[in-house]
């Protein structure tokens, strides 16, 4: 077989590439490239924990919050309208919404309010649409509606597992599909997650809760992937994992140490989730340091973390 000059110059390079000797430089290079790149990382990791990212203006972006008649929802459309977003409220319950968008605008400031079943598809893109429509394109998107039923996995029927996957899981997809596009035109804007300390580690009595909590830090997580794909990526994503929220979701636990794991109010958890998110964080616990103890324990045997647990003894008592 005849080959030309070129053909025996790419088999031969092939043929040694395999054999690793002509990428052995290149790759070298890349690899002290990586460790200096990782060496400023940390660094930069460090100062920021020292001197942290200034907040990123919301002024005039258009918020929507899921879920936000009652709890932190509510407190987080407030918040938000006292720093001039403008925020669209979205809940199944019409008057808990109207009352949160009524409040906002009393003090001069801009919300509207829509009623929205967030695992009804068809309703969040016929909601988002109208939306869209009348107040503009969503800018900052808070997957924030959920449900908790605390119950052992078989005292648990199928409605109450299905109603807690749609809820707090299956609905992220729908309001992601409806509002995404735009902010992928636009290559701007933000979504946040609610998911829980319950999404980093199990809990007796709450399986499907888990279950669909760590669900979202995986969306989430792969999401991220998904769009950093595109280096010039500009959509931001925040996962939260909030501690016990005095909003009535989560009542009948009992815990060894209540002063020193306080229970936190809605309006300071919606405080660090906006805090979070002008920050551009990409996944913070409430309170902040839970994270780094998260971290840390995750390095330890199962069993030293089964000890450390007993000896806490946080326990969810069913509430069936
Ligand atoms: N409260 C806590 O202790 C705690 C802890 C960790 C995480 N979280 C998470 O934070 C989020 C908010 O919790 P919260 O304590 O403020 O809850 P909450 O019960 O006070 O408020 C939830 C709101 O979501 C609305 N909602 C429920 N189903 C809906 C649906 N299908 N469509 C639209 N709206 C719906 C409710 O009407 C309610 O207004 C939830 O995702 C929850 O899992 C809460």
């Amino acid at each position: 077989m005849n080959l030309n000059k070129n053909q025996h110059t790419n088999r031969d390079r092939r043929s040694r590439e395999e054999t690793g000797e002509v990428a052995s430089f290149p790759i070298a290079l890349e690899v002290i490239l990586l460790i200096l790149k990782i060496f400023i990382t940390v660094c930069e990791s460090i100062f920021r924990t020292i001197v942290p990212v200034p907040k990123k203006s919301v002024q005039g972006e258009i918020v929507l919050i899921t879920g936000a008649g009652h709890g932190i929802g509510r407190e987080l459309a407030l918040q938000y309208a006292d720093l001039d977003a403008i925020v669209v409220c979205w809940d199944i319950h019409e008057q808990a919404n109207k009352n949160v968008v009524s409040h906002i605008t009393k003090k001069g400031k801009t919300a509207y309010g829509y009623i929205c079943d967030v695992t009804n598809r068809e309703e969040v893109i016929k909601t988002v649409q109208t939306v869209e429509r009348e107040v503009g394109k969503i800018t900052v998107l808070i997957n924030n509606a959920g449900i908790l039923e605390v119950r052992s996995l078989l005292e648990h029927d199928e409605e109450d597992i299905r109603r807690t996957i749609e809820i707090n899981t299956v609905s992220h997809f729908w309001t992601l599909q409806a509002v995404l596009p735009n902010m992928i035109k636009n290559n701007h804007g933000h979504v946040v997650a609610l998911s829980s300390h319950v999404g980093l580690g199990g809990f007796r009595n709450m399986v499907p809760y888990c279950a669909s909590k760590y669900a979202v830090r995986g969306m989430m997580s792969a999401l991220n992937e998904e769009l950093r794909y595109n280096p010039q990526n500009q959509i931001k994503l925040t996962t939260i994992f909030p501690y016990i929220v005095s909003t009535g979701l989560c009542t009948n636990y009992k815990i060894r140490f209540p002063q020193l794991f306080k229970e936190v109010t809605p309006k300071v958890a919606a405080e660090c989730i906006i805090s979070a998110q002008r920050r551009n964080i990409v996944e913070e616990t409430i309170p902040e340091f839970s994270l780094t103890v998260h971290n840390i324990l995750q390095t330890f045997p199962k069993k030293a973390v089964y000890l450390i647990r007993d000896f806490i003894n946080i326990r969810f008592e069913s509430n069936k």
